[in-house]
């Protein structure tokens, strides 16, 4: 990757972005079309889908993306990392987060893209289409939804915070499964949910839907737009030991700050200096 890039300008973010939300909006209108028309589903394993429309969404977002951007670097779910030629930027997809859901007809989940440059990340745009709710963010701009600026919440303990978090494919082959996480929070805040869309998450705790959000063993395109959608909206991400967060490390702990602390104790580190 060349290192000596200039940073991107304001006309080049607006064009990624421009780019990144029509390609979202795009993917958008395919998985409505196939939720109406029916679709194809295969088993990763026993709890593990892919349907037809998972792909088509992500073909046209790679079209889209590489119509302008033939060079950029593109990780995306279905067909993993294609290299640019060495460039700086480097997009990344998931076509549909919360396939579970699609594929039952629930009608939750959302398109998910996300640009890093230099591996830091610059935008984030994830987008709903039943409820039409396109979340932005780029860095340093805030965070909006529908346009609208966006805010994290400020309740301030745990026993007035709604949470949410969610389970890996491997719930029933690995111990280390997030039951237990699961039950502890379960018995000290207002409530928890699991919506089967993490990337949709990320964006309820940015808007102040949700107070916090806790997963483990997510992928980068579960986290990469949605990561930077808390930040600029005021939010805080770490691991579960109150580390930097990374959208490629195996924790995850999103909130609105006020009760970040009391999240990472209950996860098993009182001591987090964050
Ligand atoms: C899944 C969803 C879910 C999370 C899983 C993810 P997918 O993504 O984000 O909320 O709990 O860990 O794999 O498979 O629907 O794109
Ligand atoms: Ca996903
Ligand atoms: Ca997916």
């Amino acid at each position: 990757m060349r290192r000596d890039a200039p940073s991107p300008s304001v006309r080049e973010r607006e064009d990624l972005q421009t780019t990144a939300i029509d390609a979202a909006r795009l993917a958008g209108e395919v998985l409505l079309e196939y939720a109406r028309t029916g679709f194809h589903v295969e088993y990763k394993n026993a709890v593990n889908l892919v349907t037809d429309a998972d792909r088509r969404a992500e073909q046209v977002i790679v079209d889209t993306i590489r119509q302008a951007y033939p060079d950029h670097s593109v990780l995306a779910e279905e067909r993993g990392m294609e290299l640019g030629r060495d460039s700086p930027y480097r997009w990344i997809i998931d076509p549909l987060d919360g396939t579970t859901n699609f594929a039952h007809g629930f009608p939750l989940y959302c398109v998910s893209i996300g640009v890093e440059y230099r591996d830091r990340m610059i935008l984030g745009v994830v987008l709903d289409p039943t409820r039409q709710e396109l979340f932005v963010a780029a860095d340093g701009q805030g965070a909006t939804l529908n346009r609208q600026p966006i805010r994290v919440s400020k309740s301030a303990t745990l026993e007035t915070a709604l949470l949410v978090t969610g389970f890996a494919y491997d719930i029933r082959e690995s111990t280390h499964n997030n039951l237990d996480y699961f039950s502890k929070f379960c018995l000290c805040a207002r409530g928890v949910r699991r919506t089967g869309t993490a990337a949709l998450d990320l964006c309820y705790v940015a808007a102040g839907r949700f107070d916090g959000f806790w997963e483990m063993k997510l992928h980068p395109w579960d986290m990469a737009a949605g990561s930077l959608i808390v930040t600029e909206a005021g939010g805080c991400m770490s691991d579960f030991s109150g580390k930097a967060f990374t959208i490629y490390g195996q924790e995850m702990v999103a909130s609105n700050n006020l009760i970040h602390r009391g999240m990472l104790s209950v996860l098993g580190n009182p001591q987090a200096s964050i």
